[in-house]
């Protein structure tokens, strides 16, 4: 959610910054911008893309080796060019790129007015920048970076914030609370920046910044502090990140490479932690605390969007496989609702990008109030998966398209290892058991391989007959009830066709009312031992002249004499299923999304990556 970054070096800055914001356009594209320090601050920003902003800077070059760039995801005032970032404080001294909340930002401005500035947007950004200039003008004897301090000490809300000021030409000011930034070290030349995305072909080590501190960041040193003022020394970490990983690689889009990578994310995610032969799990993050979870009274996962489908089937597992009582929450409920939750109970939350506002906020809140709290994350050193008590990554590698993919099939590969193991330590599982389970987990990547080969391109005929379909049903049982929502999220998501998800039989109870012959209803019917209530359910839909789009194990001649489109799919055990049947969502939503002439990696109003609430 809005992407920032900065450059000192000797590089062009302009460059370096379009380079930069094109890789982090996937957390916001409402609008993008620029300042570059030469002399003077020199500042370029519109409504739209990053490319029209590149062409804007193609026509008006501008040189410098010191600049801060952002890709907006608006939340205060409309996407337009007077709303983008950076931000210039009244003088057009100082600029200033934001991500996050300013929660008190009329009251601030409503002062700032008073005393008599003026404004040109309707962000909360610019009362940033104007605050700072307001100290620091009227404050004798003071430094910028304690005008800073000082102003940050106003401010109630969330920032990750790149600040330049044409007083100090060889510096970046960045400070951070509740939103990501981290500093890239180069040979002589430093970058700041949202995510390591922008910064992955210059350098792989990298500083992480914590919520309060703040850094002074020149060509060839940096400085970490407090927002209080007191020196801090930072460990340096290397990026495991490859730049292979955040381009395209031949693919039109990344959401298509990202769905064809899951033979070998799924494999990833599994490396290391399995024994099929002697039927044992190794998760190294939550070794320590499995004989907690072993007497957990109850597990409860808290997550967003994708990551609360992948919790659903969390909740089948952990019940099945451990006999441990789950309950799914939205990380957005969660928090406001004054939750019983304490000591003896554990939270656990999924996070693709380990930043999300909500899932943090509700990590925090069970924090307090003595759960233990562990992750499931993607993306190494983010908040979430460094304020968690313990965990696993998925090891998916960067997800960049905005509908999440991989990132769904290796957190369910996770939760399927932890359920497993908890069951083996609670004794529910005995080894002739793990090991049946574990020998057809490691065959899940070759499965996906087989449906990725084998069906793309009955996918993509059918989705040329339901391109202009208005409404779209996807109905599950079981573990396939969550990939039915995953299904109408996807296809919601980057298509904008109107698309529900429900547990089948559910479907009495309501939505059945919309069927009719323009309807089509996709049916996930892969779960054994719910196969005949299913095959009930396709009945009812047929019955009113539904369409049906079946996804189905190879060997179901009942199902597929029941469908008008039937998508087979290799057998597996039921809770290992939706591993394999959201392979045929995804490509579904793709190649229907393609055909509506849609912008698969950056949908209206999305972002990747949600961090505010
Ligand atoms: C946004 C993204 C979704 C994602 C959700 C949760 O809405 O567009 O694709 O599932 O956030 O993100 P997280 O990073 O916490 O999994």
């Amino acid at each position: 959610m809005c992407g920032i970054v900065g450059y000192i070096g000797e590089r062009s800055a302009s460059d370096v910054l379009i380079k930069g914001l094109k890789r982090l356009e996937y957390r916001g594209y409402d609008s993008a911008g620029v300042a570059v320090m030469n002399g003077k601050m020199l500042c370029s920003k519109g409504k739209g893309k990053v490319s029209n902003l590149e062409k804007t800077l193609k026509k008006n070059k501008i040189e410098g080796f010191l600049g801060i760039g952002h890709t907006r995801w608006a939340t205060h005032g409309e996407p337009n060019d007077v709303n983008s970032h950076p931000h210039l404080s009244e003088s057009g001294k100082i600029a200033v790129v934001h991500n996050g909340i300013i929660e008190n930002y009329t009251t601030l401005k409503k002062n700032l007015i008073e005393r008599g500035r003026t404004f040109q947007s309707q962000t909360d950004t610019e009362v940033i920048a104007q605050l700072i200039e307001e100290i620091y003008t009227t404050s004798a004897d003071i430094t910028f970076d304690r005008a800073i301090r000082l102003a940050l000490k106003q401010i109630v809300g969330t920032y990750g914030l790149a600040i330049l000021n044409s007083e100090t030409p060889d510096r970046i000011f960045i400070a951070r609370k509740g939103s990501p930034l981290l500093l890239g070290i180069g040979d002589n030349e430093m970058f700041v920046a949202s995510d390591a995305s922008p910064i992955v072909e210059y350098t792989n080590k990298v500083v992480y910044l914590d919520d309060g501190e703040m850094a002074i960041v020149t060509q060839d040193s940096y400085r970490v502090k407090t927002i209080d003022d007191f020196p801090l020394t930072k460990e340096v970490h290397e990026l495991a990140m490859s730049l292979d990983a955040i381009e395209k690689a031949g693919y039109p889009h990344f959401m298509l490479k990202e769905i064809f990578e899951q033979p070998r994310s799924v494999a990833d995610c599994m490396r290391g932690r399995l024994n099929h032969e002697e039927g044992t799990i190794l998760l190294g993050g939550i070794e320590d605390v499995m004989d907690h979870l072993v007497k957990a009274r109850r597990i409860v996962i808290a997550a967003c969007g994708t990551s609360w489908h992948s919790a659903l089937v969390g909740e089948y597992l952990f019940e099945q496989l451990a006999k441990t009582p789950v309950e799914v929450e939205y990380a957005s409920e969660f928090r406001y609702r004054d939750p019983l939750i304490g000591e003896g109970d554990v939270l656990l939350v999924i996070s693709q990008s380990g930043e999300t506002a909500d899932t943090l906020a509700a990590l925090r809140e069970a924090k307090k109030r003595g759960a233990l709290v562990l992750g499931i994350c993607n993306v190494v050193g983010s908040t979430i998966s460094r304020e968690t008590d313990a965990g696993v990554f998925t090891h998916a590698g960067p997800e960049i398209g905005v509908a999440s993919t991989k990132a769904f099939t290796a957190q369910v590969v996770v939760l399927i290892m932890m359920a497993l193991e908890l069951g083996e330590r609670k004794g529910i599982l005995g080894q002739k058991e793990m090991k049946r389970y574990l020998t057809e987990l490691m065959r899940i990547p070759s499965k996906i391989e087989y449906i990725l080969e084998h069906s793309d391109e009955a996918i993509q005929k059918m989705a040329g007959l339901f391109t202009y379909a208005p409404n779209f049903l996807y109905l599950g049982r079981s573990f396939n009830f969550p990939v039915a929502l995953e299904g109408a999220l996807k296809l919601k998501e980057i298509s904008y066709i109107h698309a529900e998800g429900y547990p089948a039989a559910e479907m009495k109870h309501g939505p059945i009312a919309l069927i009719d012959e323009m309807m089509p209803v996709v049916v996930i019917a892969a779960t054994d031992h719910t196969n005949d209530k299913m095959i009930s359910n396709i009945q009812e839909v047929k019955a009113r002249k539904g369409r049906i789009i079946s996804i189905m194990n190879d060997d179901n001649p009942e199902v597929k004499e029941l469908s008008e489109f039937h998508i087979s799919i290799p057998s597996t055990i039921d809770c290992f299923s939706p591993l394999l049947t959201v392979i045929p969502l995804q490509l579904l939503s793709y190649y229907i999304a393609v055909n509506r002439g849609c912008n698969v990696d950056q949908p209206r109003n999305l972002a990747k990556s949600v961090t505010v609430e």
